[in-house]
């Protein structure tokens, strides 16, 4: 595997290649990361893979200090998979040389909500430095996971409105075998948390349960979730059903007449925010 700092040496490197699959992450890479780059090796190739802790996506109060960085390790972990063929990892300067003022701002009714409301600006930071890194790496086809169901729902949105001659791929969301969707910030979890940290799933599995049993009142649903998160100590920011099409908030009639649906929540445990996503399709 080649390791690149610059976009200079990454372009020599990628010169006249076609078929390009790329893997964007922050890095402290996981085995979902892993496996986002076996699927990109069967989509493309060379596949590419980048990390790089993007500022622009963390609000002032937010853990870009804190994040984890572990570049020799993840480096390690690549090498032994063997699926990468070019590993970019620029330097902040690389990306933003000079302070970037032109952002991509996604359309309110899609980024300001869930994620957006409680992270305001994110998804102009994450939408912005995709398109930088798209523009960087040039791929003919980019794998996301649904753990970030709004993101993978935002970049597709933008590559699909300024015409991007790109694929989106999207992975499954890979969990550990109590449920737990791996993500770089379960490290944080103390021992109790990570015993307690399952029942986000749970709790969305017990949502689709009640509309699969025919329940169609989405906010009796998700009040009686919010609570049960609650009163195991949970600080819930939100659980909210919505259509998988656009996001949307659904009426008691779609939820009857079977439209796909999407059950999203993100709630803290002590100081760690972990988000989580079940699709659910009643046909
Ligand atoms: P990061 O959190 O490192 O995630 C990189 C990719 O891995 C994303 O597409 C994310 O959805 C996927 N991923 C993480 N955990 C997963 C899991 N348990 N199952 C399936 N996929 C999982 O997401 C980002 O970085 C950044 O926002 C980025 C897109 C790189 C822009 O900075």
């Amino acid at each position: 595997m080649k390791v690149v700092h610059t976009i200079e040496e990454l372009r020599d490197q990628l010169r006249g290649q076609l078929r390009v699959a790329f893997v964007p992450t922050m890095g402290n890479l996981h085995q979902a990361h892993l496996s986002l780059m076996k699927l990109a090796r069967q989509h493309g190739d060379p596949v590419v893979a980048s990390i790089f802790v993007n500022r622009l996506q963390f609000g002032p109060n937010e853990d870009f200090d804190k994040y984890p960085r572990t570049l020799a390790n993840d480096i390690e972990k690549l090498e032994r998979e063997r699926d990468v063929y070019v590993l970019f990892a620029p330097h902040e300067r690389e990306m933003y040389p000079e302070p970037q003022n032109f952002q991509i701002q996604p359309p309110p009714d899609l980024g300001g909500i869930l994620e957006g409301e409680f992270r305001p600006g994110f998804f102009t930071g994450v939408s912005t430095v995709v398109l930088k890194l798209f523009s960087c790496v040039q791929p003919s086809v980019a794998v996301f996971g649904k753990k970030d169901y709004q993101q993978l729902m935002v970049v597709r949105n933008m590559c699909r409105q300024f015409q991007l001659p790109v694929t989106i791929l999207a992975h499954e969301t890979v969990r550990d075998p109590d449920g737990l969707a791996l993500s770089s910030r379960n490290r944080f979890l103390e021992a109790p948390e990570r015993a307690e940290a399952p029942r986000l799933y749970a709790t969305l599995q017990t949502v689709r349960d009640g509309l699969l049993a025919g329940e169609t009142d989405a906010s009796a649903l998700e009040a009686q979730a919010v609570s049960h998160l609650a009163q195991h100590g949970w600080q819930v920011d939100y659980v909210s059903l919505r259509r998988q099409s656009d996001l949307g908030k659904v009426s008691a009639q779609e939820v009857a007449g079977g439209e796909p649906l999407v059950v999203l929540a993100a709630a803290k445990l002590g100081a760690t925010r972990l988000i989580d996503n079940l699709e659910i399709c009643k046909k």
